[in-house]
This record gives C-alpha cells, sequence and structure tokens, in this order.
C-alpha cells in the first residue's frame, strides 16, 4: 500500500464563489445575490476553556464555506449544497416552533431567527424588525474546503457565512464593525445552542468572525475581549500542520455535553459562576503547568481547589480546564516575548497529555497523530477542538511537513485505523464577502 499523504487543498476565493454561484444557478435557475465566505478554524491551545469563561487561542483557516445567497419572499429556506446535493426545504416559522431541528436548515434558519434574537436582546428592534422584513426567506447554494465532521468547525463557517450575507441582505452593516460582528457571533451561537441544539461555547463563531490573516486571536472567553498575535510560523521556519484523523466526531452527543455540565457543578460547588474566576490574573513563571507527572503538578493554587471537590469526575475535569486556561495566558505571554519554541512544544504536548488523561475527550487516533508526529521530531503536538475524533495539529519545520505526514500514515497504516488525510495551513482572514 502506498504511503503517499493526501492533502485537503482549500479553495481559492474566487474558485470557491464560483463553485457555489454555479450550484445556485442551477440548482434556482437565477443569479444570487452575493457570494460570502467564512472560515474553519483549529485552535492552537485553550481546550474546552470557552464555556467556562477561560482562554482560547484560535487562528482561522484558508479552507472555508462559500454560500451563494438570494431573498426569498415565501419564508422558506431552500438550501442545496456539495456536499448534500439533495435540496432541503423547511419553513423558517417551522423552525421557530419545532426546535432543535437536524439538516442544514436548522443551521441557516438558526442564525436568521438567532440573530433576530440577538439584536433585540440588544436593544436594536428596529434593526431586527429589518431583518425579518428584508429576509423573510432565502435561496442557499454552499460550497465547501472545510472537512465535515473533522472538528474543523464546519457549522460554525456555515453560520457564520450565513450571518455575513443576511447582514448585508438586510441592510444591517454589523460586518464592518467589530462589535457588530460580536452580535454576529452571539447569532451563531444561539443557533448552534437553541436551533441545533449543540451546548457549545463560541470558540467556533468568534475565531470565524473575528480571526485576522497571519494572526492568533486571544480569546477571553468571559469578557468576550480579543487581542490578535502576529503568528508569523514562516518566520521561524516552522508550518501547521493539520492531521484529519478521519474518525467521526459528533458534537451533538452526550459526552460533550456531560463534559460541560461537570464543568458547571463544580463551578457551583467551588462558589464561582464560572470555573475561569479561579485562575490567577498572573500565572506565575514557576508553575508547572507541564509537566503532568510530577510532584508539583497541578500547581498548589489548583490543587487547593480540587482538595474542595469530592467528586473525583469533577477533580479530573477542574484540573484540565484550570491548567489548560493557565496554559493559553502562558502561550500568549510567550507570544508577546517572542518564541520560545521549547515552551512552546511544552505547553502544546501538555494541552493534549490533560485533555487525554483528565478532560479524557482524546481517542487513540488522536492519540496515534499526536505520537506519530512527536516521533517524527515535531514541536509540540495535541488534538484541536471538542475531541472524540476529529484532528489534531502539530508545529513542524517547514520541510518536514510530507515526511511527519507519511509518519502519521504509517503509523496509522500501521494500528489498522482509517486512513487520515491532512491540511498544511497558515492563518487566514475571517468571515466576508467575496468581491
Ligand atoms: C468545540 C466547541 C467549542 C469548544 C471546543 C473545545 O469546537 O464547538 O465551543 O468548546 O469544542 O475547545
Amino acid at each position: 500500500m502506498s504511503i503517499k499523504p493526501e492533502f485537503i487543498p482549500a479553495y481559492q476565493p474566487k474558485e470557491g464563489a464560483q463553485r457555489a454561484k454555479e450550484l445556485f444557478e442551477k440548482t434556482f435557475s437565477a443569479l444570487p445575490s452575493g457570494v460570502w465566505r467564512a472560515p474553519g478554524r483549529v485552535n492552537v491551545i485553550g481546550e474546552h476553556t470557552d464555556y467556562n469563561g477561560g482562554k482560547a487561542l484560535p487562528l482561522a483557516l484558508p479552507h472555508a464555506i462559500y454560500v451563494a445567497l438570494r431573498v426569498s419572499e415565501d419564508g422558506q429556506l431552500k438550501i442545496i449544497s456539495e456536499d448534500f446535493p439533495e435540496l432541503s426545504i423547511i419553513k423558517l416559522s417551522d423552525l421557530e416552533k419545532h426546535y432543535p431541528a437536524t439538516g442544514p436548515g436548522a443551521f441557516v434558519g438558526g442564525v436568521i431567527l438567532g440573530l433576530a434574537q440577538v439584536l433585540g436582546d440588544n436593544g436594536q428592534e428596529e434593526l431586527a424588525r429589518r431583518l425579518q422584513a428584508k429576509v423573510p426567506g432565502l435561496e442557499v447554494a454552499v460550497a465547501s474546503s472545510v472537512p465535515l465532521s473533522a472538528g474543523l468547525s464546519s457549522s460554525a463557517a456555515l453560520e457564520c457565512a450565513i450571518a455575513v450575507g443576511i447582514d448585508e441582505l438586510a441592510g444591517l452593516g454589523l460586518t464592518k464593525s467589530f462589535e457588530g460582528r460580536k452580535l454576529l457571533v452571539e447569532a451563531g451561537k444561539l443557533a448552534e445552542n437553541r436551533y441545533v441544539g449543540a451546548p457549545t461555547g463560541g470558540l467556533d463563531q468568534s475565531a470565524s468572525m473575528l480571526c485576522e490573516k497571519d494572526c492568533v486571536l486571544e480569546l477571553d472567553c468571559s469578557t468576550w475581549q480579543t487581542r490578535s498575535h502576529p503568528f508569523d510560523l514562516p518566520a521561524l521556519g516552522l508550518s501547521l500542520l493539520v492531521i484529519d484523523t478521519c474518525t467521526s466526531h459528533d458534537l451533538a452527543d452526550g459526552q460533550y455535553g456531560a463534559r460541560r455540565a461537570a464543568c458547571e457543578e463544580a463551578a457551583r460547588v467551588l462558589g464561582v459562576e464560572e470555573l475561569g474566576e479561579l485562575v490567577p490574573k498572573i500565572i506565575s513563571p514557576a508553575d508547572n503547568l507541564t509537566d503532568l507527572d510530577a510532584d508539583d503538578y497541578p500547581p498548589t493554587w489548583v490543587q487547593q481547589q480540587l482538595d474542595k471537590l469530592e467528586d473525583t469526575e469533577q477533580v479530573l475535569r477542574v484540573r484540565h480546564v484550570l491548567t489548560e486556561i493557565a496554559r493559553c495566558q502562558r502561550l500568549c505571554e510567550l507570544l508577546e516575548a517572542g518564541a520560545d519554541l521549547d515552551e512552546w512544544r511544552k505547553l502544546l504536548d501538555a494541552s493534549h497529555d490533560s485533555l487525554r488523561r483528565d478532560y479524557q475527550v482524546s481517542c487513540k487516533e488522536l492519540d496515534a497523530a499526536v505520537a506519530a508526529a512527536r516521533k517524527a521530531g515535531a514541536f509540540g503536538a495535541r488534538m484541536t477542538g471538542g475531541g472524540f475524533g476529529g484532528c489534531a495539529i502539530t508545529l513542524v519545520n517547514s520541510d518536514q511537513v510530507e515526511a511527519t505526514a507519511r509518519a502519521v500514515v504509517e503509523a496509522f497504516n500501521k494500528a489498522g485505523f482509517n486512513r487520515p488525510r491532512f491540511l498544511s495551513v497558515s492563518p487566514s482572514p475571517a468571515a466576508g464577502k467575496v468581491e
């Protein structure tokens, strides 16, 4: 068997837009009003911290979803996609009454209904009314280079592409300002939480809507404040390799929700709204956040909280969340101070080990991908996203991308796993119109 690794290319914006437009014309026998794009994401560190009011550090992928859109007056959502070639039709008023729902209509309609709600909640009733009047229904054609169900946020990318599209179709002007974009993030999150029924935390929509080209986004999920850090890997001679384990991953199933519930219960026992409140603003450089087997792990301020918990599952979950927020904080500090590749490696590796051992969201394929990349000489490797399958990321010397991918293919082949696929990525711009 050949071990040549398969790389998944990203569409160039022109190509993605053309594909969505052609699919639209073929399906609806009409021209769309425009094409909008929104990227998938990987998270560099800070995993399962968003719904705990902690920090995360995502970047937007060059792999994106493209939607060609046109308003329809009949109150229906008609959606066609390259990946699901059967036309899906749902009435917006039905979704309003019956949710959570399945299928692409839940995502698309969820964003329309979610945005109206978010605008109303933020005292922008006039804009909410305009949205409802101007976008009573929608025809949508979707082209995507984001692999589906791979933990790269294809659903958030769809939500964000729809959000920037309806923003423009209704003339709301939210995409143009940072504060407006945050409302679109909220709408996407509401679509996912309420209308799709996945209790996710907002990291994915924030990444797709707020990331900048060539930067990682420091995202504080307690205040939703952000800061972009340049992430110039080529200058360091490095590349970011994403390994898609091609193992299924579904966030609407119970595992993700169970982790979230355990954290919320632990926060209640510890007397805080969110676990993130327990992390000091300044992390002492002496704190051990990376050697999970050492006696001084976790740092004392973490152990003191763990000692107050009786439930052993909660102890494990809280140990991950508090140390992971601190690891993310430390990596942000390192990005400010200048790259220290040895520290980066330790932080990324420890993040994975903590997700595997304490948060228990890894799986044998992710562990094998990480182990093979590390063995091939990577500067850190870890699972990214919700886990239970999906993708791992690894930083490798730029001339070692192919060799690392080969090493992973070989390891998967030996273990009898599905054949993995790869994405070679650099930080890309956030959601917007394709001109
Ligand atoms: C998924 C969720 C996010 C976040 C990550 C884990 O991607 O959608 O909200 O919780 O998992 O960091």
